[in-house]
This record gives C-alpha cells, structure tokens and sequence, in this order.
C-alpha cells in the first residue's frame, strides 16, 4: 500500500538512531565517532531489510516514485540518481534498436549522442533556427519536425531539448501530436524544465503535453543534490518494462539514499511550498525592472527585451542569459568580470552570451546583486568601438560514415578531414561536430574562435 506521507530521510534518520549494526555495505559503517559528521555517513546505507530496491522497488523507495507520479502528474515516474544522462541513455535503448533512425536536434546534450553512439543509430538532424540578436538556438518548429519525419519516415523516435540550457521553450504540444500521427514516440530532454510546472511554464510542459518519455534533472532548478533527476513515462507507445530494463544497465546497482533520500524531500518541497514559486515570480519581476535601463548589455527576454522580439515559443524567465554581442566585451569576458570584481559565478559563458541559472531558491539579495553589477559594468562599456558579433553555428556535412564507423580509431579516414570523435564545448556539451562529419573550413574556424575566446572545447 503506497504511503505518500512517508519520508525517506526521515525514515533514514530514525534508523541511525537504532542500535542496528552495519555488517553491509558502505565500508563506512556509519561510524561518525571515527568519520565525524561533516558528511551525511549516518544515512548513507545500502538496500537492507526495510529499505527496498531501487531497481525492483515495493516499499518506501516504490512511494517516492509513486509521489513523483503524482507531483509531476505522469503515468509512470523513476528516481534517477545517475543524472538525465542515464534517462536519456535509457530512453534512447528503449526506442530503438542497433542501426535504427532517428531524428534529433541537432543542439542534444552528449548524453542523448551517447545514446545514439551506443546503438550505432543513423541520426536525421532537426536544426533550430539561431536566434539573430542574441546567437542562442531557437525554439524546435512543429513543421520542422513534421519535414523531418517525411525525410526519414522509418525513425524510431524524435528527440528534443526543452527548455534548452538558455531557457528556449518548443510546442511541445503540436510537436508530439505530430510524432504520434505517424506512431513515433517523442523524448523530451527537459533536464533543463523539472521547475516548469511549478513556475507555472505550462505551455510546452511535456508530461502536460504529450511527450512519451520526459527526463528532469531535479538538481538544476529545483532544490535537490547533485545527480538527482526524475524521468516520466506517458502513454501508449513506450514499453516501460523495457524502460526500466534499460535503467538498471545504466544507472549503478548501489544508489545512494542521500540521493535519494534529497529526490523525496524535493517532492515533499514541491507538494507543499508551491506558494514559494510565485515569490521567486515577482522576484523575477522586480530583476526585470531593475534592468529596464541597460543600454548595451541586454537580457534574454528580460528588462527591454522580451519575447516578441524571438522567435520563441516560450521562453523560461528563470534563465538569465546576458547577451554581450554589439558591445566590446565577450560573454566570457563578462564572466570574468562578474566573478573577480563582483564575487559571482555564473552557469556558463559563450563569446557573446554568458547564462546565470536562477531557482526557487535565490534570494532578493542575490537579484540585487546581479542586477547592480549588470548596471555597474553597463556603464563602463559606453565608449565601446569593437563589437563582437555573434557567431553563426556550423553545419557539418556528413561524410556517410556512420558514427560507431567513424568513431573506430583503428580504421583508415583517407586524407579527407572526418571528424572521428565528437568535438563539444563545456558547458554546455552540445556537440559542434559528430564522428563522421567533415571537418569544413566554417567548422574548424567556429571551434577555433571558441578556444580563442577561452572557452573549454573538448576534443
Ligand atoms: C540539455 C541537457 N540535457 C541533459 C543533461 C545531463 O543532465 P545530468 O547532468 O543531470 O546528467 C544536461 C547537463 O548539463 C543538459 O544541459
């Protein structure tokens, strides 16, 4: 009987309190005489009597998913304690099989490329429009979609990012409507959208709008530890057995309760304190304000900017995405600023954009600090005369290599420049080239500006 009221932790908490003695696993017996007390080793257990299977759950870990069922409003719901990474991996398996089609866009995070290396797929690229004024990619177009399929009507599944690592939002709506009219599943990469329903994003929420298979990271923009994630199963099309055959390959046989123990505490936070939501809204909103009078930085969708002027289905006003292009600083100079004269570290910076995450979890005082600094550095910036613009994304052609081909180091390429591995820059790990793309011109140069302007690419 599945008891909603439960509380992992506290469940935990009350056991370290017994006289049980640990003859398991982990090696640190939960001796906080010897190990002290700075780490959480008095709940770090392993599955003993009382305490259930993640991979086979019927107790109080079954509760929890059954509490993000609920929460989440799905039909099925798994606690990932390996990231998105090993939901996407898990979905990826579950659709397809070895050298299968796909369709994905072609912004995916690496894990959802992992996916598609481990099963040596022919992948059919969607690509977003680049957004003109601030670079970042657009929304992914139903009619794109609908284009894509007709080009490869044999795929096994579509696969999307939304909201993107700047908070860029599809119709995710139309776009499942369309996948299911030709019995494809959808998987939406939403490691970016657990706070969607929450903060009320409900235009484009995907459990909410069709997707078949939906994976959240918790720890991004919810109050949770790192590596806690959830993924959502919905409707007909998805064997879910399958699914979660394919989640105890990829997600390591010894959980750790902390982890999980902080995925049932964030369920517990986001069942009672939604009210906190519309108090990180209106902080949202004074933040925007704040900004009104910038004159050569500009925010995403935020101070005089908004969304009409995009070309964006929705956007995720939590995201602060700080666009530098037209002045003459890069966004990773912009960073830099912001970290050594201001003391704030940013998510992530680009040559002309730099991302500030925000959550329900942020203060007034930290909005006011960001703002401050953005006006401070604003008007050091007026007598600016170099511009850096912003940078068109490549488009590698496909040399007809397939990646898993591509990717075998011990085989000949010939003198055509082929990539054979994927080239990403981190954050934010969307690959620029794939194995078996050609290494253009127009590519090599794009990662060469990117190194040039001290961003991590890894090769
Ligand atoms: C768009 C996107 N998808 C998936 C992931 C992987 O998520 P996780 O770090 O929870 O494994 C990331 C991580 O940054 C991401 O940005």
């Amino acid at each position: 009987m599945t008891d909603l009221r439960s509380n992992l932790y506290d469940e935990l908490k009350k056991y370290s309190k017994t006289d049980a003695y640990p003859f398991h696993m982990p090696g640190h017996k939960r001796n906080t005489e010897l190990l002290g007390v700075s780490l959480p080793f008095d709940i770090d257990i392993t599955e003993i009597d009382g305490f259930d299977d993640l991979h086979a759950s019927c107790g109080i870990l079954k509760n929890s998913s059954d509490k993000a069922r609920k929460v989440f409003h799905s039909e099925h719901s798994y606690m990932l304690i390996n990231g998105s990474t090993c939901g996407i991996l898990s979905a990826i398996r579950t659709v397809t099989n070895y050298g299968d089609n796909i369709i994905i866009a072609r912004n995916c995070h690496k894990s959802v490329y992992n996916g598609c290396l481990l099963n040596n797929l022919e992948i059919n690229f969607i690509f977003p429009p680049q957004d003109e004024s601030s670079g970042v990619c657009g929304s992914v177009s139903p009619e794109s979609v609908l284009e894509a399929i007709k080009g490869s009507p044999d795929s096994k599944a579509v696969v999307i990012t939304s909201p993107t690592y700047e908070g860029v939002i599809s119709d995710i709506r139309s776009i499942s409507r369309i996948t299911h009219s030709y019995g494809i599943p959808l998987i939406v990469d939403n490691a970016h959208g657990a706070h969607q329903r929450f903060f009320g994003l409900m235009d484009g929420e995907p459990v909410e709008c069709g997707a078949d298979i939906v994976i959240s990271s918790l720890h991004k923009t919810l109050p949770s530890l790192t590596q806690t994630a959830v993924a959502h199963i919905n409707g007909d099309i998805i064997d879910h057995r399958r699914f979660e055959k394919e989640l105890a390959i990829f997600e390591t046989s010894s959980p750790s309760y902390i982890l999980m123990a902080s995925i049932d505490k964030c369920l517990d936070f986001l069942k009672n304190d939604c009210d906190l939501f519309e108090k990180y809204k209106l902080r949202l909103q004074k933040f925007s304000e704040s900004i009104n009078k910038l004159k050569y930085l500009k925010v995403l969708c935020h101070g005089s900017d908004s969304i009409s002027n995009h070309n964006f289905y929705s956007f995720d006003p939590g995201k602060i995405v700080i666009c530098t292009s037209g002045t003459s600083i890069s966004g990773v100079e912009l960073s830099d600023i912001l970290r050594k004269k201001y003391n704030m570290e940013l998510e992530m910076a680009y040559p002309f954009y730099a991302v500030a995450m925000t959550s329900v979890c942020d203060t007034d005082d930290g909005f006011q600090r960001l703002s401050n600094a953005l006006i401070d550095i604003d008007k050091s910036l007026s007598h600016s005369e170099i511009n850096i613009p912003v940078l068109p994304f490549p488009k590698p052609k496909k040399s007809g290599l397939g990646i898993i081909e591509a990717n075998d180091k011990t085989l000949p390429l010939g003198s055509e420049k082929i990539s054979r591995d994927y080239i990403f820059a981190y954050p934010p790990g969307i690959p620029i080239v794939i194995p078996g793309e050609f290494l253009d011109d127009e590519t090599v140069s794009y990662i060469e500006t990117l190194k040039a302007s001290g961003i991590k690419v890894i090769e």
